[in-house]
Formats: structure tokens, sequence, C-alpha cells
């Protein structure tokens, strides 16, 4: 998740403002910065590693010339957060120049064919292609305007961009484009503005103008022109008025950073599918070969690796070893070897408990691969292949949508290792495929139909002193991250386990009206787990149930119940199932009074042991 800004102006130099509105968009991502303005004829170029102030203390950004500019400020998703990949990216000539915040899944074929064609990359991006495919365009076809030659370009693509285009050949313009990223325009007397979000440009403007998916737009003095990428038909569209705050507009009129980032979760889950192919493949080389696999992390990473162990078990029929960070040194330090891979998976990239295990699997040769959301960090420097989970920052301490995000890059690795081992028969693999597309949807749905009768479950149990969260098979990985989302953000103390244990000991704890959660996915599970609620029942528990839609059995069963799209495999329920346990933890924070943001005692990233 990238930031673009870029402006027109009427009077006076672009690069002070698109500085100013990259500062205000810098919550997308801070790897690199970089702004590209034109002047009489000329491309003008400022990018550097790292965040916009220590590259405006050795850059000076304010000091490009000219009144029409576009700037980017990056999260790293192809490439190291390296001055060579931060944007703009240029073509051979050094004539136009592109930001870009999205994922291009084509890239690497449309590169092979354009280094045949002679071009010349420079950088690791995915974006450079794009510079590139617009060059070739204008070469081939000289009589093509700047619009037509991103029109012909963008119609390449595969993937999601919001992308901004610069050309010497045409100087007073800005030619934007949009496919599943954001990309909005602001308008007033002065100037005509571009940006991923409106508080870019919020204290410049009020008057925005939503671009939607598959639309260019051509900027100029003279205003804004939007026609349909398909056919290039012109659309009419006028500015609204946004009432936003600053705080609101970064937020996106969300209260939370915390519910923004779960509404957020079908956008990255769809960030997620666009994996590079020949990378998954990589690491997946890796596992099939060890001859023993540890997945190792902490907290709600720790839970995606859980629910990976089971994911791997039952579709490669590969037996891989879960581990908590902290606990790896003392349980596995002296055995592990040179024939043990270790999946550490961390969304920061910075987790020191996790890094240690890393660090003491690397000294006895063991193979380190990373799965992160931090392209950069520690994490991929040690790693021998990692991948990025793509979920963009996450601001709220509570981590949502970067769980989500690291389930469905780990389920799509064991279905990879289950193609490589042969151990899934290629109608079932089409099946998961297709159910797998369907997930971003399927929590949408989620969200859209059942986030209010979670706030009502909110309100009814917001003075319970504690809950229990159960569940069987790979819903065990989520009862875990349902309890333990409740407890950091709202303060409720809760235990989760696998709902055979109840009877172990655990159900001693239950009396009259003690709240349960059971995740009750239709699995194999299911029978049992039935027999489990029933237990519960007996001793007065008030029963919770997350079940699939019209599950009548349960719904007879459940005091209070929410549901999700009927049909999910069980390998892939742990998504659609974790969201209504997010959103309760997150309405029992607001009914108790706290700040979900910010839980007392917790940092984002915890970088000592
Ligand atoms: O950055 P990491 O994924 O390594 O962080 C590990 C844990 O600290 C983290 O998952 C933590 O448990 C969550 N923020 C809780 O919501």
């Amino acid at each position: 998740m990238c930031g673009i800004f870029g402006c027109i102006l009427k009077n006076g130099n672009a690069a002070p403002i698109i500085h100013a509105a990259l500062k205000r968009l810098e919550y997308r991502g801070y790897d690199s910065v970089g702004e590209a303005t034109l002047y009489n004829g000329r491309l003008y170029i400022k990018k550097d590693q790292g965040k916009i102030d220590e590259a405006h203390k050795i850059h000076n950004l304010d000091d490009l010339p000219g009144n029409l500019g576009v700037g980017h400020t990056r999260w790293a998703t192809h490439g190291a957060p390296l001055e060579v990949n931060a944007h703009p990216h240029v073509d051979c000539s050094k004539q136009i120049a592109v930001v870009h915040n999205g994922i291009i899944e084509n890239f690497a074929e449309l590169k092979l064919e354009l280094e045949n064609r002679g071009h010349v990359f420079i950088s690791k991006t995915d974006t450079e292609v794009i510079a590139h495919l617009i060059e070739e365009n204008l070469k081939t076809n000289p009589s093509l305007g700047l619009a037509e030659a991103v029109l012909e370009a963008v119609g390449r693509l595969d993937g999601s961009y919001a992308i901004a285009v610069i050309s010497t050949k045409e100087p007073d313009k800005i030619i934007c484009a949009r496919n599943e990223s954001p990309l909005v325009i602001g308008v007033n007397e002065n100037a005509i503005y571009f940006a991923s979000d409106i508080p870019a440009f919020l204290p410049l403007t009020n008057r925005a103008v939503m671009i939607e998916d598959g639309e260019l737009v051509i900027l100029s003095r003279k205003g804004f022109e939007i026609r349909k990428i398909a056919d290039s038909g012109a659309v009419s569209r006028e500015p609204k008025l946004i009432d936003w705050t600053s705080e609101m507009a970064v937020k996106k009129g969300y209260p939370h950073f915390m519910l923004k980032e779960i509404h957020e979760q079908p956008a990255c889950l769809r960030n997620t599918l666009r994996l590079q192919e020949h990378y998954l493949e990589l690491m997946a080389t890796f596992p099939d070969r060890a001859r023993e696999v540890f997945l190792v992390a902490c907290g709600t990473s720790y839970h995606a690796c859980l629910a990976a162990s089971y994911m791997f078990s039952k579709l490669a029929f590969l037996a891989t070893y879960p581990v908590i960070g902290s606990e790896f040194v003392e349980q596995h330090g002296k055995s592990v070897n040179i024939d043990s891979t270790i999946l550490a998976v961390s969304q920061s990239g910075e987790t020191a408990d996790t890094l240690a295990a890393v660090n003491c699997a690397r000294q006895r040769a063991a193979t380190v691969l990373g799965l992160t959301n931090a392209i950069g960090s520690t994490l991929t420097r040690v790693s021998r292949v990692y991948l990025g989970q793509q979920s963009g920052p996450e601001i709220g301490v509570a981590a949502t949508k970067t769980f989500t995000s690291q389930l469905s890059v780990l389920v799509q690795l064991a279905l990879r290792l289950a193609k490589k081992r042969g151990k899934v028969s290629q109608d079932e693999m089409d099946f998961l495929a297709e159910k797998l597309e369907k997930l971003p949807d399927t929590v949408e749905t989620i969200i859209r139909g059942q986030e209010e009768k979670v706030k009502q479950i909110a309100k009814k149990y917001k003075d319970a002193k504690t809950f229990f969260f159960l569940g069987r098979g790979v819903s065990t990985a989520t009862a875990y991250e349902g309890r333990l989302k409740l407890m950091e953000i709202a303060y409720v103390p809760a235990i989760a386990f696998p709902a055979g244990e109840s009877k172990h000991g655990p159900i001693s704890l239950v009396e009259h009206g003690f709240p349960v959660v059971f995740i009750c996915p239709k699995d194999e599970t299911r029978k049992t787990l039935m027999s489990n609620i029933m237990e519960m029942k007996a001793r007065g528990a008030s029963i919770i149930a997350v079940i699939e839609e019209g599950d009548e059995e349960i719904k007879k069963l459940a005091d209070d119940y929410v549901e999700v799209p009927k049909g999910i495999p069980e390998v892939l329920s742990p998504i659609p199932f974790v969201v209504p346990l997010q959103l309760l933890a997150y309405y029992m924070a607001v009914e108790r009074g706290h700040n979900p943001d910010t839980p007392r005692n917790l940092a984002k990233s915890v970088t000592v042991k």
C-alpha cells in the first residue's frame, strides 16, 4: 500500500505542495519517497530510500521547479526498499515518469517482452514496466497522445493499480488510471490534485471526485476529464463536498484504525491472491525436501502458523511443527540442524523472539524462510526466501487484516506443496482455488451482513467477567485468535483451547451465564463439536456460535449466533470465521470504554525479548 499524490497549479511551485501532501500520506508506507516535476520541457526527479523527512534533509524535496508534478511514498512490494526502487520510475529516454500504488501481476512477462524489444530496466519494481510500455506505445505509434498511450498500456496490465503519468511530450497534463487501488481527485480554483486518499489534499480543498475501477483521468489546467478504460467513453461526475476533519479522513471516516483495518480485509485478501508464482514455487521447494519443518512466530502470527500446520497436513500430507518464537531455542535449539527448515512468520519482520529463533536456526545451518508484511525488515534480510503478505501498513496494535493475509498466503503455500507432492487431485485443487478466489467477497458479505449483529452481542455480554473460545481442528487456531483479540483490546480475561479438552479440566469454571464462543464450520469435527456445545449448555453456559449460514441444528442450541456464508472448505475456514471474532473484540472494547487502537502495555512491534 503506497501513497501517490500530484497536482497542477495555476501559480507557484508544485514540489512543496507534493512534499507536504506525501507527509500526510506517510501512514500508507515510508520505505522511500520521490517526486517528479516538469519545467521548461524537462523532467526533474528527486527520490531516495527512507522516510520522507530523512530524504528531504538530504535532497530538499521542495527544490524542484515547475507547477506540475507527481509524488510517491512507498510500501515495498516488489524490490527492496532502496533508492533504485523508489518511485517515480522512468522510461529509457527519461521523458516519462510514473508513480504507482498496487501490484502488477504480469510484470515479469511484460518486462521480458520489453527487454526483448531493447528496453533497459533499472529497478526491480513491477511499476517500471508501465513507463516502458507507454514509451513503447508512443514509439510504435507516434501519432498517439499521452492519454491514448497510457490507455493502451493499462489495457495490458493484470493486477491492481492507481497510477499517475507525466511526460515531456505533453507537459501540461497528468494522466491517472485506476483498478482496485484507491484514486481520488481534488479541485479548487487554483489547482487540481490527485491522491490515493482524501487526507492528502484535505487542507487544500474539500471538493473531491472519487475515481472508480476501470477509469482513466486526464488532469490539465482546465480541469479533469474521466474516461472508461474499456472503450474510452466519457464519464461525467461532479465533485462532492467532504465534511471530514483531517483525523477522520486518515481513518476514512471510521472511528478507529482497527475497524478500518477489519473492513480493509477484502481488499487485502485480493492482494494476497496476486503472489508471484515463482516465489511461491521457490518457497515450496524447501519444506518439501526438509526432514522437519518448524513454523515459528509470536502472538497472532503464531495463530496463523497453528492454522497453517493443519493446512500443510491436510493438503500436502506434510507434518509441520508450530512453535512460539520465545520457546524455540529452549525446545529445539539443540536439535535443529542442516536438514531443518524454519518458516518464520512476522508481520513486522522485527519481532525479537522470532528473530532469536531464526538466528539460532541459522547458526545451526537450517534453512530459514520468511513471511512478512515489511519488505526490507530484518526477517527479509536473514531469510533464504521470503514472501511479502501484501497487507499494507497496519496501524491498530491488534493484528486483524495482517492475520487473514498471512492465512491466505500460507494456504496458497500449502496448496503449492500439495501439488508438488501430488497429494491432492486436480479437481480438488481447482475447487479450492476457486473457493480461495471467492474469499474476499465472502469476507465482505460477513462484514456487511453481520457487523450489526455482532455489535448487539457485544452490548449483551459487555460486563462478562471471562469468556471461553472453543473450536476443533483448524478452528482451534481461530479460537485462540478470537480469544487474544478480546483479551488484548477489551481487557476481558479469556481462555481458548481445543473443544475436546473441556472435560479434562476447564469445564469446572462454567456456571450459569458463562459465555462460551464456539467456532462451528461444517467440517469433519462438527459431530463431536455438537457434543461439546451440549456439554457446555447442560452446565448453563451461554453459547455464542459462529456458524455456517442456515445451520439450524446449532442455531437451536445457541443463545446467540453469527453466520458466515455456506460452503467454505475446512482449510480456508479460519479466514472468514475469524472476522466476527475481530468485530466482537472491537465492539466489546468500545462498549467497555477502551480505545481499541492503543491497548495498554502493548506495542505494535515487540523488539525486545
Ligand atoms: O510483527 P509480528 O507478527 O511478529 O508480531 C507478533 C505479535 O507481537 C503480534 O502478532 C501480536 O500478537 C498482535 N499485534 C496481537 O494483535
